[in-house]
This record gives C-alpha cells, sequence and structure tokens, in this order.
C-alpha cells in the first residue's frame, strides 16, 4: 500500500511531522462531503462542533450536544475510508469530571466508529487528557482561541499577544503533549509563538488563523469553499466560490421551471 491509501494514524502523524510532510485538515460534517475529501487526500476529517454554527445557524458553539456530534460524526465515518475522522466533544461534555469525559468521549467512539476525540483547553485539561489517553482513547488538543469559552476570552480575539500570554500558551501545549496528546490545533495565535511551540513538541501542531509554520492547516469546509457569505476572517483563503456558484444554479432552475423550459421530453419518460 502507498501512503496515500493508508489509512491515517496516529503515529502516522507524528512521523510526517518528523519527516516534514504537512498534514491537511478541513471540518467535516456529513458522508457526502467525507467522500469528496477523502477522495481528494485530505488526512483529517474534523467533525467540529462548529457545525452548531455552520449548519444549525447558531452564534457560538456552546449549545452543541453530544447526541447532534454522535450523529454528525457517525455519517461522516460512513464516507471515510483513509481519513482519519475526529470527534469534537461539546461544552460540559469533558470539563466536569474525568469519570464524564471518559462516558461522553467513549460514548463518541463507541457509537461512531471515529478514531479519536478533540477537546479545548491546556495545563488545566491535561489530567483529563491522560485519563483519556490511559482508556485507549486519542486526543487531539485545542489552545488559543478555545471557542467553548468565547463569552470568557471575551470574543473571538487572537491569543498569546504578548511574552506572558505566549508563555502561558507553551506550557499550555506541553502540558498536553506530557499527557498523550497526539496533535494539537492552535487557534488565532500569533504566527511567532505558533512556531515556536511547534518547534518544541514533538507532536503536529495544526494551525488556523496561526501562520504559515505550523505542521499542518485546518480551515472550516464551508469557509474555504466560500459557501458560508456570513462569515469573513483574514485567516480564510477562499478556494472557490460556491454561494454565488449555488446562487446562479438555483436561480437558472428556477427561471427553467417558470418558463417551461425544463422539465422537456428528454428528461421525461
Ligand atoms: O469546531 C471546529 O470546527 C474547530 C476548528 C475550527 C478547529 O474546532
Amino acid at each position: 500500500m502507498t501512503d496515500a491509501a493508508k489509512p491515517v494514524t496516529t503515529h502516522a502523524l507524528v512521523a510526517m511531522k518528523a519527516e516534514g510532510r504537512r498534514i491537511v485538515m478541513l471540518t467535516c460534517y456529513d458522508a457526502l462531503f467525507a467522500r469528496l475529501l477523502d477522495a481528494s487526500g485530505v488526512d483529517l476529517l474534523l467533525v467540529g462542533d462548529s457545525v452548531n454554527q455552520v449548519l444549525a445557524g447558531e452564534d457560538t458553539t456552546l449549545s452543541a450536544r453530544l447526541d447532534q456530534m454522535i450523529y454528525h460524526t457517525k455519517i461522516v465515518c460512513r464516507g471515510a475510508q483513509r481519513a482519519m475522522v475526529i470527534c469534537d466533544l461539546p461544552f460540559l461534555t469533558y470539563q466536569v469530571s474525568r469519570e464524564e469525559a471518559i462516558r461522553n468521549a467513549g460514548r463518541a467512539m463507541a457509537e461512531t466508529g471515529c478514531h479519536a476525540v478533540k477537546l479545548e483547553g491546556g495545563v488545566q485539561m491535561a489530567p483529563t487528557v491522560r485519563a483519556l489517553v490511559e482508556v485507549g482513547i486519542p486526543v487531539m488538543g485545542h489552545i488559543g482561541l478555545t471557542p467553548q469559552s468565547v463569552h470568557a476570552l471575551g470574543g473571538y480575539r487572537v491569543q498569546g499577544r504578548d511574552q506572558e500570554a505566549a508563555r502561558r500558551l507553551k506550557r499550555d501545549a506541553r502540558a498536553l503533549e506530557a499527557a498523550g496528546a497526539f496533535a494539537i490545533v492552535l487557534e488565532l495565535v500569533p504566527a511567532p509563538p505558533a512556531a515556536a511551540i511547534t518547534k518544541s513538541l514533538t507532536i503536529p501542531t495544526i494551525g488556523i488563523g496561526a501562520g504559515p509554520r505550523c505542521d499542518g492547516q485546518v480551515l472550516v469546509l464551508h469557509d474555504m469553499l466560500g459557501l458560508n457569505e456570513r462569515f469573513k476572517a483574514k485567516f480564510v483563503k477562499h478556494y472557490a466560490k460556491l454561494a454565488d456558484s449555488v446562487k446562479d444554479a438555483v436561480r437558472a432552475y428556477s427561471d427553467d421551471v417558470r418558463s417551461g423550459k425544463y422539465p422537456d421530453s428528454s428528461h421525461s419518460f
């Protein structure tokens, strides 16, 4: 089996970092897109709790529920063959106690077929990460802007701007690595501290708004495809303008239906 066909594992990710091969991650919420992303060679499919904003139209991720994440993760797993599928643990499913974290992360693993979970937080979440890893659940960390704490952080703002904050982020990253996390998302972190954190770890960092020196990159799929007209951020690059394509196609369809041009005899039985 070539590398491009082998299933992506946590060990493969650490090897990719060591070999300087960059890791490609996108969010994914359904089987149809999972098939497309998998066929395009994406390494990691994150079933992010951003589904609550992107598909369900909520303002934040806070109201995402475990059952919702389990549903979306299950259908993503149905569409993925090579890519590793990671289920985001929603707010309050892992913060209350380690026992609850194990039970909830265990449910996600057992009921969906995903390969790992992701949770937000650094030093304070390290004992929980260790507890999950000890029962065999691979964990991806997430530090910097942690959307589940958006109200405590005072909004969606860049983290780690001053020296002390950057030092705290580095401590967070090291604590997660020491606890057994296999990778860490760095969200909205200035490029220099993100590069320094990346250099100091043996596990890969996956950036989103964290500059060019992380070991990999993640974006919300609907943002990079230009489908989400409501969300504009400096760090997002649009690789397509699908919102315009959808509107053009739907207008053309509507015109044809209204004018009687569609369906014609070629679409009839
Ligand atoms: O929920 C999500 O989509 C995420 C990514 C932005 C990293 O956590």
